[in-house]
């Protein structure tokens, strides 16, 4: 157990003197917590191996996982990376700071444990003041999500106070986060382009401005487990809630009338004698008001983002009802639907219906 020092800070305002303390630690070799438009990190001046070595344990995240670098400029991503692609530079134009993840080849110099010893380092510019202005002051600081290894990313400051007091030694909280899911990862490294993970960024988006294909893998869809070559650290069953959860799907949600009858066939059946608590939309909500059973509504189908900002609130929220199983409704997985899709499916380990 750690004595953590916590800081509030206006994500609007945010306060120097705070940020300033919070450097000069992590200069030191502190852990700290930093808010970021995605999700909370917890992060380590990048050429500090003890403090790096200390993220891993802290977080109990086995040291095959790599972590991702955070900069707040151009020259450092050159202290990490060995090269500087041109489609880099269009990533800096157009789409940082923003919720994008690059993986580039590695300068030698970056401590292998950060990329569990690939010679890559997935490295990205958050889009949080606060982050921002830390990031300019420590250098590079390489940052996990700040959840217990295997819970899922922390979007609101409780969560990231339920896994990380007592544990890091600094808590900056500047409230919720504002997408709520973490990062896109691209690959530039291979040839073509590769997803990664879906995140904040849809693809598509992505595509559209670099002007380049890129490869959607199916484990990136989160329909299949990973393997360890394609996409390290993607193989572990990532943000799982406690409770058993299925997702029901189907290949058409445009008639939800058809999608909710089906979907409550689902529930009728699996729960006649276990408690079960349904995950839905604002727009289906209303189909199910025959089914006495607790519902948690993940936002509106006309707005992914809102369903994006609650998904792991919803998560957590469902262990704290404690019953039997949580089934979920399914998205199309277009845009922010595939990021939503694939952190579903992860968190219910694969457990889905079609129907
Ligand atoms: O939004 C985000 O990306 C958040 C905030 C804190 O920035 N961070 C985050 O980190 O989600 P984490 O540790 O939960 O996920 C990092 C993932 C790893 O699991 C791994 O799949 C991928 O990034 N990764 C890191 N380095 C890599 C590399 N060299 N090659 C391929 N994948 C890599
Ligand atoms: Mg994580």
């Amino acid at each position: 157990m750690v004595i953590t020092k916590v800081f509030v800070v206006d994500p609007l305002e945010p306060d120097n003197g705070a940020i300033e303390y919070c450097c000069a630690e992590m200069k030191r070799g502190a852990i700290a917590v930093f808010p970021t438009e995605t999700v909370y990190g917890l992060g380590a001046y990048v050429f500090d191996v003890e403090a790096v070595k200390r993220i891993f344990i802290v977080k109990g995240r086995p040291p095959d996982n790599p972590l991702i670098v955070h900069v707040a400029n151009i020259d450092q991503v050159r202290q990490v990376a060995e090269e500087v692609p041109n489609t880099l530079r269009i990533v800096f134009e157009k789409l940082w700071p923003g919720p994008l993840t690059i993986v580039l080849k590695r300068r030698r110099e970056v401590p292998p444990e950060i990329s569990a010893g690939l010679p890559t380092v997935a490295i990205r510019m958050p889009g949080h003041p606060v982050a921002l202005r830390l990031i300019e002051c420590v250098g590079p600081i390489a940052a996990p999500s700040a959840n217990l290894s295997g819970r899922p990313s922390p979007t609101e400051p409780h969560h990231v106070y339920v896994d990380m007091y007592g544990r890091a030694d600094i808590i900056i909280d500047s409230g919720a986060t504002f997408f709520g899911v973490e990062s896109t990862i691209v690959d530039l490294v291979s040839d073509p382009p590769r997803l990664l993970r879906p995140g904040a960024l849809p693809v598509e988006k992505i595509s559209e401005v670099l002007g380049i294909t890129i490869v959607i893998p199916e484990s990136a869809r989160g329909v299949v487990e990973s393997d360890i070559a394609l996409a390290p650290g993607m193989k572990y069953k990532h943000y799982a809630p406690r409770t058993p959860l299925l997702i029901v799907e189907t290949n058409n949600y445009d008639n939800l009338d058809a999608y909710a009858k089906r979907f409550a066939e689902v529930v009728k059946d699996r729960c006649s004698t276990i408690k079960c608590v349904l995950i839905v939309s604002r727009e289906t909500v209303e189909l199910y008001k025959d089914l006495s059973l607790p519902k948690i509504v993940m936002g509106s189908r006309s707005n992914v983002y809102e369903i994006a900002k609650n998904l792991y609130s919803v998560l957590r929220e469902l262990d704290r009802l404690g019953v039997d199983l949580g089934i979920a409704e399914g998205l199309p997985e277009i845009g922010l639907g595939l990021t939503i899709m694939n952190r579903l499916r992860k968190a219910a380990g694969f457990n889905v219906v079609k129907v």
